[in-house]
């Protein structure tokens, strides 16, 4: 169990340089509806074989059984509520996403289009999944799945669909555990990117995070870089780079020590000081805790290195090593009461951060595994 912990570790660790990824070595949602338990086995079995968390979407509990026509004209009457604007009820509701980068929804074919309860809950959460990566299987009795990926296609218009859509009959239903591994092979997922960064001055490494937006996504496609920055004022060192990037000035409240800030198109400038300021920037991003910034950087010109760091199992502070000063980052982020959503800091892998990763890390640190 641990060996193929740290296997899977390792392989996680090799991939952040590549670009293509299988559902095992994404975050994995699997989530599912069922009805009558097919695809509950086909979900199941995708799980295991990805080490994806299930979720089962539950429905409202009216709909008729045992399946007959009765049934199918229940929920095809439902359906035309559906698209008059009416949307049934379900059970099931998800904060967010965020702990996952990819979603491999699980679905009942029902009279041609997808079944009611999951066409609502990707109605229910299409925000949610924008941007997501999804991959889609479904089975039915004897239908094509058509319907149904039209179904999906349309109530998820900003997501990512990965791969051809995995369709199981009833003449597949033995072959689930083998139709659900060959699938799995066939999906090429898009490792998600960083936006953890590390900012090195002398011996000294500097924990960072980049911006949400477009300006620092082009930083990041320049990285690593490494300038000789100028002194400005006694708060701020600043290099104009070759390239101009892509602005949406604003002028900020406060300057903090640690932010770094695009002035005009090409003008990098890290700040080491707190003030007030009247000009405008657009944001890159800045380093998580300043504390010995301005010392490591001097009165004069700084050799300044900015580099990507790739989420290590562990390193919590995104300091690139891991060692005890991760655990108490860790047990500080879960007594904020935060959402977690870093991957370094789920220890265990197992899709939450809770202090069974804490105690994992220890572990990992006393012990090696
Ligand atoms: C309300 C309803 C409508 C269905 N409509 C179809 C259909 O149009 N074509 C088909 O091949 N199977 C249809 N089925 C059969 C299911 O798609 C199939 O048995 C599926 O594998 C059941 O998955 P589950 O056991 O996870 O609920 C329908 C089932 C139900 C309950």
């Amino acid at each position: 169990m641990r060996k193929s912990f740290f296997l899977f570790v390792l392989l996680m660790l090799m991939c952040a340089t590549c670009k293509a990824a299988t559902a095992s070595e994404m975050r994995t949602l699997v989530v599912y509806y069922t009805y009558s338990g097919v695809t509950e086995e086909l979900a199941q079995e995708i799980a295991d074989n990805c080490g994806g968390t299930l979720l089962q979407v539950e429905d409202h509990g009216n709909y008729p059984r045992p399946e007959s026509q009765t049934t199918y004209n229940y929920a095809n009457n439902e359906r035309s509520q559906i698209n008059a604007g009416n949307w049934p009820e379900i059970k099931t509701s998800v904060e967010s996403f965020d702990a996952w980068d990819a979603i491999i929804i699980c679905t009942p074919l029902w009279n041609g289009k997808m079944a009611n309860p999951m066409l609502t809950f990707l109605h229910n959460h299409a925000d949610k999944l924008n941007h997501k990566q999804v991959a889609l299987a479904v089975t039915s009795w004897s239908s094509g799945p058509n319907g149904v990926v039209t179904d999906a296609h349309n109530t998820l218009p900003n997501s990512s669909f990965i791969g051809t859509t995995l369709h199981i009959n009833y003449q597949h239903r033995d072959d689930i555990p083998e139709m659900a591994v060959e699938w799995l092979n066939t999906l090429d997922f898009e490792l998600p990117k960083t936006n953890k960064m590390r900012v090195i001055v002398g011996d000294k490494v500097f924990p960072a995070t980049l911006a949400d937006n477009y300006t620092a996504e082009e930083f990041r496609e320049l990285l690593p870089l490494t300038f000789n920055m100028a002194e400005l004022n006694g708060n701020e060192k600043y290099y104009y780079m070759s390239n101009n990037l892509t602005v949406d000035e604003a002028v900020p409240d406060m300057i903090h020590a640690g932010d770094i800030m695009l002035y005009g198109r090409n003008c990098l400038v890290l700040f080491y000081d707190t003030f007030e300021t009247s000009y405008a920037y657009t944001r890159i991003g800045a380093i998580n805790d300043p504390t010995g910034l301005a010392e490591a950087l001097g009165s004069g010109q700084a050799t300044v290195t900015f580099e990507l760091a790739e989420d290590i199992i562990g390193d919590v502070d995104g300091d690139g090593k891991i060692a005890i000063s991760d655990v108490t980052t860790l047990i500080d982020l879960l007594l904020n009461g935060d959402d977690i959503n870093d991957k370094s800091a789920d220890v265990n892998q197992d899709g939450s951060v809770n202090i069974s990763d804490a105690t994992d890390l220890v572990d990992l640190i006393l012990n090696g595994n």
